[in-house]
Order: C-alpha cells, then structure tokens, then sequence
C-alpha cells in the first residue's frame, strides 16, 4: 500500500447559529494514501463541503467550529497546528479546487498572474520564472494558446478553461493532496470527462492523493478507488469501488445507485429519484438521518441511536440498523439488483 497521506478520525463540524446548531459534519472518518482517488458522494447539504474546508481549516468561524475528531496529515494534527503552518499546508500539502471557479478566480485580474502569484507565495520563483511556469501549466491543463491566454481575465474564459485554470492553480505548488469539489457539475458531459482526464494525468505525474467530491455515483465510478457515502453529515458507507456498486449495503446507497442513468432498462425504469426531501439539520433525530425517508426503518431503533460500524466486505462498512441477511434480501428486491442475481 502507497504512503498514507490523510488520515482523518471522527470529524465533527458544526454551525452556531441563531436558529440552532447546524451539525453539518457528524463524526465521520476516512483515509487517503499516494496515488489514491476517495469519492466524496451525497446529495446537496450532506456535509461535503464542509468536510473538505474543515480539512483546510477554512470553514467560518464563528458560526463554524470543527468541534471533535483529529485530522492526520502524515501523522500531524492539522487541528492543533499554528495558523501560520496550515497556512503553509494550504499553499504546499494540499490544494483544494473550490466548486465555483468564479468564487476563487478574481475577476479584476489577469488569470496568469493569479497563477504567478500563488506560485510566488510558495515558491521561490522571480516575477517572469512564475508567468513563465503559469503559461506551462495552462498548457499542461489543456487549455490552447495558453501564451497568450495567461493575459485573458476570468471572464474570457468559458466555464471548462475556468476549471482547468483552477486546475492550474491547484497543482502549481506541486500538492500531496488535490481536492476536487464538483469540479464537473456546471459543465457539459464531453468537457467533464476532459476534466476528469486533466485530474487523472496530474495524479499520475504527481503520485498525488485525490479527493473527488461530487453528489454523481457516476463520475464517481470513472476515477474513485473508494467511495464514502454521505447522508445528513453522516458516513452511512464507506468502502472501495466494486464493493459500493456491487454489493451496497445502506438504503441510501441503493437509492443514489438507483438514481444514476442506465441503458439496459426500459425508460420508466431507469431513472428512479429517491423519495422525499433531504434533510433539516437543525431537526436532525438523534439516530439515523436517514430515517423517516429510508423506506426500510425500525422506529424504535433507528431515529434513536446511530448505529456502529458493521464490517460487510473487504474494507468496506455500513451504518444501518436493518439486519445484514433482511438488508441482502430487500435489495435483491429493487429493480436494479434483480437482473443482476438472474
Ligand atoms: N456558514 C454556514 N452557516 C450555517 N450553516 C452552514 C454554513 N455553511 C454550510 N452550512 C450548512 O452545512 C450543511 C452542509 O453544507 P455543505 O456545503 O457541506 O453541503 P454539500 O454536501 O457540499 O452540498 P452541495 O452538494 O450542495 O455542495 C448545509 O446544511 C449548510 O446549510
Ligand atoms: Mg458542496
């Protein structure tokens, strides 16, 4: 197994807020080694975000605090490192590729010399060296006639040459770790794919650790070594690719897996959303957030208590009241899964 880059325990993040606290972050834990892809998956409000930003140190606060649980960069606590040192893991360790482009290009400067000065900040370069390596890596990320491009303003660029320069900027100090929130979802299907390419290669080139978060099972599917699932700021499963798709074991799961396009099915079977809204964090019960819109529930088990960790597979576990055997019977139930058992 390659280096364990991230090792993250228990993490909890919460909103002090007038209406409540908002526990948009609920005890969830996962690794990352070199080389590897985690798929971050759930529906919006799940608690992706935060998470990643948690990681960085650059959720709010106040209303935000991340309130328990430790987070491992090569073993160092980044929960307990100097503003100045998680300063420094920013711009060296990890970089982080926001979901809106626009949010973090500026838009009253040059896209190259936003390069150039991220590469400056971490990099001993001179003025011309860094607008010299900002045109190399807008080139590296596939964006054409990146000389003269390295002069345009955010707003010249379309919304895939956006990504690809935060791309750009995200790999310019050469980071252990890239996080990619939703770098796909405003883009066409042929220009995420590219994306998905352009992560893929700098993985490669770097041996970086990648997190991909995205509310899509099936961009999911094209690069995760694994995937954890989250519900109501929860993990409900965690576990590597083929056994998340093959073997899911959480309702919730069954649910997303349920709602991704498939070809082999007759039209009105295809598509089936899961029912029900998502869910208030400020009215969260003390148990399962995804009780009440499950379908399979226990009421007198699962609003109640979360329960622990059960071990179904090959690093693979699952959060879930229902018993294994009743859980294996109803999904060979859904529509999904009974092609496959025949
Ligand atoms: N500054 C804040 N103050 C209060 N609540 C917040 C704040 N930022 C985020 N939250 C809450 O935290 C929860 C998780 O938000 P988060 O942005 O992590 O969701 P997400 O899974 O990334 O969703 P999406 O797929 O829409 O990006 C949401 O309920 C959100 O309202
Ligand atoms: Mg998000």
């Amino acid at each position: 197994m390659d280096e364990l880059l991230l090792d993250v325990q228990d993490l909890s993040t919460h909103f002090m807020t007038h209406a409540g606290v908002v526990k948009a972050v609920n005890g969830v834990s996962f690794t990352l080694h070199r080389n590897e892809t985690v798929g971050i998956v759930g529906e919006s409000g799940s608690g992706k975000t935060v998470a990643a930003l948690s990681l960085l140190r650059l959720v709010p606060d106040p209303p935000g605090k991340i309130v328990e649980g430790k987070i491992l960069l090569k073993g160092r606590d980044l929960r307990e490192v100097s503003n100045e040192e998680i300063r420094a893991v920013r711009g060296n360790d990890i970089a982080m590729i926001f979901q809106d482009p626009m949010t973090s290009l500026n838009p009253v400067f040059k896209v190259g010399m936003q390069i150039a000065e991220a590469i400056m900040l971490h990099q001993d370069k001179s003025r011309r060296d860094a607008w010299r390596i900002a045109a190399e890596l807008l080139a590296k990320v596939g964006i054409p006639d990146a000389e003269s491009r390295v002069n345009q303003y955010p707003f010249e660029f379309s919304g895939g040459m956006r990504q690809r320069a935060m791309i750009a900027m995200a790999i310019s100090c050469n980071p252990d770790i890239l996080i990619a929130d939703e770098p796909t979802t405003a883009l066409d299907v042929t220009i995420q794919a590219q994306i998905i390419d352009v992560v893929r290669e700098m993985q490669a080139q770097y041996n970086s650790g990648v997190i991909l978060i995205t509310h899509d099972l099936g961009v999911v599917a094209e690069i995760a070594d694994k995937v954890m699932v989250m519900y109501g700021g929860r993990t409900v499963e965690y576990g590597p690719i083929d056994e998340i798709f093959y073997n899911p074991h959480h309702p919730y799961t069954w649910g997303l897996l349920g709602s991704l396009p498939r070809l082999d099915l007759v039209e009105k079977e295809r598509l089936t959303p899961i029912k029900g809204q998502p869910p208030d964090l400020l009215m969260l019960p003390p148990g399962c957030p995804f009780s009440g819109r499950c379908g399979y529930e226990r009421p007198d088990e699962c609003p109640l208590t979360m329960p622990d960790t059960e071990i179904v597979g090959p690093e693979h576990g699952v959060r879930c009241w229902i018993p294994n055997d009743e859980r294996v019977s109803a999904r060979s139930a859904l529509p999904r899964f009974v092609a496959r058992s025949k």
